[in-house]
């Protein structure tokens, strides 16, 4: 019994060390019990018994790591996640950030989703932007940058193109204003995606990004282990400009040194203010 744990520990370790060269991933910094409940999803997939015959196949099955990539990426999200987080964004956080540049001559807003799955945290910020701005849209110049690890998703961010089940969020004024319905789908008008870009970068292990007014990071730092949560909000901090913002996940709660560097906004809501 001890000896098939060991082994089973031992084979785990192996598929994490494949996982970590074959994919670049940093399965490291991930809580364990979110990765093994990740890698069981591929496990039951494929009927493998084991890390042992699920390596096996790893080694025979070309298309394996894709799909345990996406398995390991969590991408479930929804245009307008939390109606109430921007219900305060909407009121109080974009217009805060939209009179702080008043007195500049250059009206740059710079926004981040990071860990922006197939793009609908972007666009959503976007809509809301374009809407706030009204007529004073085109004295600003607003860049809305998400970033993710996984390529899938960024592509399909890219190409903006979401089903009618994937919209079912967005209020009829915007789905009427800012998509264009062809057949079933739903495409993000070209004024939307000339505000955003999506990128891949790995928050773990990437480039610091900064000069942002606000950055979301939801539901992302969740399944990290806590040392990295913690150098990723001193990271977030960094990376903002003076009076900007920081917005979490609803169930995630802000720890480390980063706690006593920003002001909580409004906690209930997760929004913090640099
Ligand atoms: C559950 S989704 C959250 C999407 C969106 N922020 C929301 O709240 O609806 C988590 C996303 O984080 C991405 N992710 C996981 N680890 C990451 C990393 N190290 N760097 C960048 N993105 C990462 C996943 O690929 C996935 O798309």
């Amino acid at each position: 019994m001890l000896k098939n744990a060991a082994s089973e520990d031992k084979d785990y370790n192996l598929l994490k060390s494949q996982i970590k060269t074959k994919l670049n991933f940093n399965c490291e910094y991930y809580k364990d019990s979110h990765f093994k409940r990740r890698i069981d999803v591929r496990l039951r997939a494929t009927r493998s018994k084991s890390y042992k015959e699920y390596l096996d196949i790893l080694k025979n099955d070309r298309d394996e790591y894709p799909m345990l990539l996406e398995a390991l990426t969590v991408n479930v999200t929804n245009f307008f996640r939390n109606g109430e987080v921007y219900d305060v964004v909407g009121k109080e956080v974009i217009p805060s950030v939209i009179k702080s540049k008043d007195s500049s001559r250059m009206k740059n807003i710079k926004i981040w989703s990071a860990g922006c799955s197939i793009g609908v945290e972007a666009y959503s910020i976007a809509m809301l932007m374009q809407h706030l701005l009204g007529r004073n849209f085109k004295n600003y110049t607003i860049n809305i940058t998400g970033t993710d690890i996984d390529k899938a998703s960024l592509l399909k961010a890219e190409k903006g193109v979401y089903t009618a089940a994937e919209v079912k969020d967005v209020k009829p004024a915007f789905l009427k204003k800012y998509f264009v319905k062809e057949g079933n789908e739903y495409h993000v008008i070209d004024e939307l995606k000339k505000m955003t870009r999506f990128k891949s970068h790995d928050m773990i292990s990437g480039p610091k990004m900064k000069g942002f007014d606000i950055i979301f990071c939801r539901n992302v730092t969740i399944y990290f282990e806590k040392d990295l949560q913690e150098m990723l909000y001193n990271a977030f901090y960094d990376g903002l400009n003076n009076d900007g913002f920081f917005i979490m996940g609803k169930t995630e709660t802000l720890i480390g040194p980063a706690k006593d560097l920003f002001a909580p906004y409004n906690a209930k809501e997760r929004i913090y203010s640099k």
